[in-house]
């Protein structure tokens, strides 16, 4: 009989696309469906980079593995501003989406993985193929959102070893998914001296880094050159899932990683595509009409995450601001009683009562890493794909970003926070009093 590997049997398909794939059949069958399930950016393509796409479809070569020289010229020099010289004591490699970067990182650097609890879906799965074990770090909340407490990160590392495990990488996301908190300067600073000391590699995915509503570019590189490796690509401030194209900055003083990772891309994706990567320079080039694309689209991210966790404050439920990114992470803690009254007792629970019986998509806190009793969700702010482009072209005319813009342009996104108040007074809590 052929078998399917334990690992392979033991992962889930992703849950995010999961959600993605329920949302598409239901609305297949004509039913209206509030999409809070899938982070996608959904502002369309600039036509700079539609163009160079096109003007480089005969691209067809098998180019050199990390990418070709021009476009990791171009993206060092793009970065340097973010991160400083950081990007001279890095080699640079590309990828079909900074996903398999984090994957090859995760296969090159031995021992198991450090994750923060919440943090993205796909890191521990990843561990879990790769046969490694991982290692949660709990993240404290406040009013900025769950961060790291370095004496907390030493004191998982330390317990990890106790147990015979082997600590050796952390994976840490700023502006992060679920959250959408920033990680500030100084906890940076005291995560990289506790790195420093206890031998850990520093995996930095900035997936989200120029989806920090203030603008500000924050990178723990600063702090921990020679042990920190970035992730980033086009996928998130770009609104360019789809078209795969992921950066890693490798740092040169892992001796031997940027070759083992070229060694392992040759083994698995070769190369990106040539058009891809042609198409690529111009994102990376600093063209104003780009860069005021992101902003504009930062911005309308930046107020519609904002209207969300002001309107699930406003039930009484606790939201924390989301500082960047696609995301709010409410907690439906101040309602546990209620709810579990009702039956819902998870965060599984919730998520599935609110698409079966509302048909509001989210994803639960456990795919985050959350212990199942933690009532988190994680919600996405980007239902308003079929407006997206109307909402940004008249953004960049001047239309004001306010509550009469979100009811214009992402009026689901309004209905589904009306929503959550009607699962909750089902559930027999009184919002209005939390709120009060
Ligand atoms: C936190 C985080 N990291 C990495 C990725 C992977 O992005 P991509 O493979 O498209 O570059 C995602 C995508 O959802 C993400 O949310």
């Amino acid at each position: 009989m052929i078998e399917l590997s334990d690992e392979i049997k033991s992962i889930p398909h992703s849950p995010t696309l999961w959600a993605n794939d329920l949302v598409w059949e239901k609305r297949a069958k004509g039913e209206t469906v509030y999409h809070m399930g899938f982070g996608e950016s959904p502002f369309p393509v600039p036509e700079r980079l539609q163009k160079a796409l096109a003007d480089n479809a005969d691209k067809k070569e098998y180019y050199p593995a990390a990418g070709i020289p021009e476009l990791l010229e171009t993206i060092r020099e793009y970065y340097r501003p973010l991160v400083g010289d950081y990007v001279d004591q890095c080699d640079l490699i590309t990828a079909p989406g900074s996903k398999l970067i984090l994957f090859a990182l995760q296969a090159a650097i031995k021992g198991d993985l450090l994750y923060p609890d919440p943090s993205w879906v796909s890191y521990v799965p990843q561990a879990k193929l790769l046969h490694t074990k991982s290692i949660r770090v709990p993240l404290t909340l406040n009013d900025s959102g769950y961060h790291i407490d370095p004496d907390v990160l030493r004191e998982c590392i330390k317990k990890a070893r106790a147990e015979g495990l082997n600590p050796s990488k952390i994976i840490l996301n700023s502006p992060n998914n679920p959250a959408g908190t920033n990680i500030p300067a100084d906890e940076m600073e005291g995560i990289a001296k506790v790195c420093q000391e206890e031998g850990i590699f520093i995996i930095s995915d900035e997936i989200y880094g120029l989806v920090s509503f203030d603008g500000e570019y924050n990178s723990i590189t600063k702090y921990a050159p020679g042990i920190s490796a970035i992730t980033t690509g086009l996928s998130k401030h770009l609104s360019l899932g789809g078209w795969r194209f992921g950066v890693g900055f490798i740092p040169k003083g892992v001796e031997g990683l940027q070759g083992a990772l070229c060694r392992y891309i040759s083994e698995t994706w070769s190369c990106i595509n040539g058009p891809l990567q042609f198409a690529a320079i111009e994102a990376y080039k600093g063209h104003k009409d780009v860069e005021d694309h992101i902003k504009a689209c930062t911005d309308i991210h930046a107020l519609m995450n904002g209207t969300i966790s002001g309107g699930l404050k406003d039930l009484g439920i606790d939201c924390p601001q989301a500082r960047g990114a696609f995301y709010t992470y409410p907690n439906f803690a101040p309602f546990k009683k209620e709810l579990a009254a009702a039956g819902i007792k998870t965060s599984q629970d919730v998520h599935v009562a609110l698409l079966e019986k509302y048909n509001l998509a989210t994803l639960p806190g456990k795919a985050f890493g959350a212990p199942e009793d933690v009532l988190t969700l994680r919600l996405s702010g980007c239902d308003y794909r079929d407006k997206a482009a109307e909402a940004l072209k008249a953004y960049q005319n001047g239309e004001e970003l306010n509550m009469a813009f979100v009811e214009k342009y992402a009026p689901r996104v309004l209905e589904s926070i009306e929503i959550f108040g009607r699962f909750l007074a089902d559930a027999g809590a009184n919002t209005n009093k939390k709120a009060a």
